[in-house]
């Protein structure tokens, strides 16, 4: 693949048909606009393409719609030089009538690869340098200007001991191809590619494991602060960090450490977004669904509240329904014990649990 794209051919839609409120209460997406916040979801189109219900609830629910898989490096250049955008504009046309925005995730990860992806880096540094910067030039080429906000580099903090994964090296940042490739200069090199072929694209470092009140993830907070506090010093072009926020109940979560966390980097002059919302239920679930679902809400009710205190104005969820959640779908997120975990906003009949109404409160006390 030589010339430049032709761009996705989409641009913004403009208003919004929102449809009936559910269950006499407003949609998350009005609710969050009437207070000046953002609300969205991950979407999958071959779901929005053949499940009417979760099509239309993620057009009536969601502002913003951020692809769970489509925009990854894996589907979109599978093999070097063939690049693949008809998920992402199948997307955005479903995005269109209905007037959602798109965010693009992600750039740079070590995972969702393409098999040619990590032999070709593991080549040199040049060979590494040259592929970033020609996948960053068709992809941001193509999808301007529907996706104006992208997770440039995703998931690079090491986890800490302690942590479900634990880093098997020292230092804070991630080891992948990438860093093996290029050095810890390889999250400032993509920050920068990104912002010199699209001067106004919004460039958001994306990562997970910074909400909890456990010692890891308190070290993972401290990595995450040193590494973008030294990327600013430099120069680097940040605009956002994205906090993922898979949450797990079996995890304490107090609202100090993690809003003082989110203010911090506010106070650097970046914007805090909550990319990923969702939750896993304990290892022993409560008796009843009931009980399940309001320990569920109370959770998720005191993280997003705290969220919001420290000054997150964008907050997406990984799904929109149960039946939709890679906690149910992919293994290594799903219950051992086989219980379908109950975990985004609505049910497998797309009816609101405590979850919605939990995000709705924390909306209106804003
Ligand atoms: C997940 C998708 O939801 C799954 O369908 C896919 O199989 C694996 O990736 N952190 C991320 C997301 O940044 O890209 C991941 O999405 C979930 C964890």
């Amino acid at each position: 693949m030589t010339g430049r794209r032709a761009a996705l051919g989409l641009g913004l839609a403009a208003g919004a048909a929102s449809g009936a409120a559910a269950q006499g209460r407003p949609t998350l997406r009005e609710a969050a606009r009437g207070r000046g916040l953002v609300f969205g979801t991950a979407v999958q189109s071959q779901m929005l393409a053949t499940d009417a219900g979760l099509r239309a609830l993620a057009q009536r629910e969601a502002e913003l719609w951020v692809p769970a898989w489509e925009a990854k490096w894996g589907p979109v250049q599978p093999e070097e030089g063939r690049f693949e955008f008809a998920p992402l504009r199948a997307l955005l046309q479903l995005a269109q009538p209905s007037g959602q925005r798109l965010r693009g995730h992600c750039l740079v990860w070590h995972e969702a690869n393409p098999p040619w992806l990590a032999p070709a880096l593991a080549e040199g540094p040049a060979r590494a340098r040259r592929v970033l910067e020609e996948h960053f030039r068709v992809v941001l080429g193509t999808t301007a200007p529907a996706m104006r906000d992208w997770d440039v580099v995703n998931e690079f903090i090491a986890n800490p001991p302690g942590s479900d994964n634990p880093s098997a090296s020292p230092g804070d940042l991630r080891d992948t191809p990438w860093l093996r490739a290029l050095g810890p200069g390889y999250v400032e090199l993509a920050l920068r590619t990104a912002r010199q072929l699209d001067r106004t694209l919004r460039l958001t470092l994306n990562d997970y494991g910074v909400e909890a009140d456990t010692p890891p993830a308190a070290e993972k907070r401290a990595r995450l602060l040193r590494q973008v506090r030294g990327l600013l010093d430099r120069g680097a072009p940040l605009d956002a960090i994205g906090i993922q926020a898979h949450l797990q109940m079996r995890e304490p979560f107090r609202p100090e450490p993690f809003i003082t966390f989110c203010q911090e980097l506010r106070s650097m002059g970046l914007a805090v977004l909550v990319t990923e919302l969702d939750i896993r239920e304990p290892d022993v679930l409560a008796p009843n669904v009931p009980t399940r679902d309001q320990a569920v809400a109370d959770y998720i009710g005191r993280f997003v509240s705290a969220a919001l205190e420290g000054g997150v104005r964008t907050i997406l969820t990984w799904g929109l329904a149960d039946r939709e959640s890679w906690l149910v779908s992919t293994p290594s997120v799903a219950r051992a014990d086989g219980a379908t975990t109950r975990g985004l906003p609505f049910d497998d009949a797309l009816r609101p649990k405590p979850f919605r109404d939990a995000l709705l409160d924390a909306f209106a006390r804003v």
